[in-house]
C-alpha cells in the first residue's frame, strides 16, 4: 500500500542518485506530507555535542519517534552520545562524519539541525530539497543572506521547519502574550530586552594547537574561512567569534527579541537600527564580539531596544535577563520563569489591578519539540516556523552590522539589502570557504 511515507521515501530515491558533492538538487515534490498517527518518525541528528543532543532527547519522548544516525565530526562526541543513546534502551545508532550522507539517507523523515551557527545553513537548505523536515536550532543562521535562503529553501520544498526558539511553546510566555494583548497595560511605549551573563566575557586566551584526535576540523571550519585550531574557538565558545557565531546579540538576541516581534505582532522589518558598544571590559579576553552592546531599533509607534553585559550576572528587576514590555498602565517583565506586572498610579490610584506573578511549568522544549511531531503526524501549525526564526535573526544581526560599522543601518526586506552602506550591506552575506559554495 502505498502512503504519504512510502510515497516520500520512493521520490526521494530518485534524489538519491545525485551524489555527494555539493548542494543536493531541490527535489520536485513536497515533503509537507502529513505521516499517519501510528507511523514511525525516523530522526537524524546533526550535530550532537550539547543543544541538538537536548533536542533529541526530548523529540525521543514523543510516541514512535526513533533515531537511526548520529552525526558529528567529532569521534568523542559521536561515541559518548551513541553509548547514552544504547544505555537508555534505544536502538544502536548509524554513526557519520558528512551530513550528506545522512540527506540521502531515504529511511529519515527528519533531521535535527544542532550544529554551530556557521554551520546552519547548508544542512538545512539541502534537507528541504531531501524531502526531510527539520528543526534547527537557533539563530537561523550565522548572516542574514544565509537566513533568506534558508527560508526560500523551506518555502519552495514545502518543508516543515521547526526552528530552536523554545520560548514559543512556553505555556507562561503564552500567557503573557495573551495579557499584553489583552490591552491591559495600556499603550506600550517601550519594549526591551537585556542579557548580562559571565560567558558573554569569553574564555582567558589559550594557544593555537594541534586538532584533537578524532576531530575532523577541516569540516568543523566547513563554509569558514581556515584558521589554526584553537579551544576557545571550538565546542561550545565558538560563539564569541564572528565566523562561526554573533556573541551574546545572536544567542540570546533571537529568544528575547522574538518574545518582542510576537508580542507587538511585527511584521516588517526596523526602519533602522543603530548599536553602540565594545570590548570595554574583557579587553584580555578572547573574543571577537562586544563584550557591551546597545541596540536601538526603529518601530512603529513604539521604541525597542536590546543591550548586553557580557561578565555581569544582574540586571534590571534583579534579572539577569529579561523582556520588558512598558504600557501606559503598567509593565510587564518576563525571564524563562516567571512574568510579573509593575502597575503605574497617579493621584494615589493604581491604573490598573495587581496581577499574581505568573510562573513557568518549565515545559517549553518539550511542549517545542512535540510541536514538530504533531505537525509532521497531524498537520499542526509549528510555534517556531521557520519565518519567525528569520524575523528574529534578522534583528538580531542587523544589530551586529550596525555594531561593526559604526553606523546607523537601514534594511529593505523587499531587495534583501541594507540601502544606505555599502560596507553594512557586504556584511549580509558570507565568503564561503571552497569546496562549500553559497547556497544560490
Ligand atoms: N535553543 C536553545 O536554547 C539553545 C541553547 C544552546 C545552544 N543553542 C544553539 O544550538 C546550536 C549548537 O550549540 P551548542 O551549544 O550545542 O554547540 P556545541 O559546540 O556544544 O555543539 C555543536 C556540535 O556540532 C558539531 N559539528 C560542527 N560542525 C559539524 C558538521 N559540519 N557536521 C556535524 N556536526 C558538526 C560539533 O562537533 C559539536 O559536537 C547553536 O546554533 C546554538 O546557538 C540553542
Amino acid at each position: 500500500m502505498t502512503n504519504r511515507r512510502t510515497f516520500l521515501r520512493s521520490t526521494a530515491a530518485v534524489t538519491a542518485g545525485f551524489g555527494l558533492s555539493g548542494s543536493l538538487p531541490v527535489a520536485a515534490f513536497s515533503p509537507s506530507g502529513i505521516l499517519g498517527a501510528n507511523d514511525k518518525i525516523t530522526v537524524a541528528l546533526i550535530g550532537a555535542r550539547n543543544m541538538g543532543w537536548y533536542n533529541l532527547t526530548d523529540l525521543l519522548k514523543q510516541p514512535n519517534v526513533v533515531c537511526k544516525t548520529l552525526c558529528d565530526v567529532d569521534d568523542a562526541v559521536l561515541s559518548d552520545k551513541a553509548g547514552l543513546l544504547i544505555k537508555e534502551g534505544h536502538q544502536k545508532p548509524v554513526l557519520e562524519k558528512d551530513y550528506r550522507k545522512v540527506l540521502e539517507d531515504r529511511d529519515i523523515d527528519a533531521v535535527i539541525v544542532g550544529t554551530p551557527d556557521h554551520w546552519h545553513c547548508l544542512p538545512v537548505v539541502e534537507a528541504c530539497g531531501a524531502g526531510k523536515h527539520v528543526y534547527v536550532e537557533k539563530p537561523l543562521a550565522n548572516s542574514i543572506a544565509e537566513s533568506n535562503v534558508m527560508l526560500d529553501a523551506a518555502r519552495r520544498n514545502k518543508s516543515i521547519v521547526q526552528v530552536g526558539q523554545q520560548q514559543r511553546s512556553g505555556g507562561h510566555w503564552m500567557s503573557a502574550m495573551e495579557f499584553i494583548r489583552s490591552g491591559k497595560l495600556g499603550t506600550i511605549r517601550q519594549v526591551k530586552f537585556w542579557a548580562n551573563f559571565n560567558y558573554g566575557a569569553g574564555n582567558m586566551p589559550v594557544p593555537d594547537t594541534g586538532v584533537p584526535e578524532g576531530v575532523d576540523y577541516e569540516r568543523w571550519l566547513g563554509p569558514a574561512p581556515l584558521r589554526p585550531f584553537n579551544l576557545n574557538r571550538f565546542h561550545g565558545s565558538w560563539r564569541m567569534f564572528r565566523d562561526y557565531g554573533g556573541g551574546l546579540m545572536t544567542d540570546w538576541g533571537v529568544h528575547l527579541i522574538d518574545m518582542g516581534l510576537w508580542a507587538m505582532d511585527v511584521d516588517y522589518a526596523p526602519k533602522s537600527v543603530r548599536s553602540l558598544g565594545g570590548n570595554f571590559a574583557n579587553k584580555d579576553r578572547a573574543l571577537e564580539m562586544p563584550d557591551t552592546l546597545n541596540v536601538l531599533y526603529e518601530m512603529d509607534g513604539f521604541n525597542m531596544s536590546w543591550e548586553h553585559n557580557g561578565g555581569v550576572q544582574s540586571g534590571p528587576y534583579d534579572q539577569l535577563y529579561g523582556v520588558l514590555f512598558m504600557g501606559t498602565n503598567g509593565t510587564l517583565v518576563a525571564d524563562r520563569d516567571k512574568w510579573r506586572i509593575f502597575p503605574e498610579w497617579e493621584d494615589e490610584k493604581w491604573r490598573m489591578s495587581q496581577v499574581e506573578e505568573v510562573r513557568s511549568d518549565d515545559m517549553s522544549h518539550i511542549n517545542h519539540c512535540e510541536n514538530f511531531v504533531r505537525a509532521i503526524r497531524y498537520g499542526d501549525a509549528l510555534n517556531a516556523e521557520i519565518e519567525i526564526g528569520h524575523r528574529a535573526a534578522l534583528y538580531a544581526h542587523l544589530g551586529n552590522i550596525s555594531y561593526w560599522t559604526d553606523d546607523k543601518v537601514v534594511y529593505d526586506e523587499k531587495l534583501r539589502k541594507i540601502t544606505n552602506s555599502v560596507k553594512a550591506d557586504d556584511m549580509i552575506t558570507p565568503g564561503y570557504r571552497a569546496p562549500w559554495e553559497f547556497p544560490g
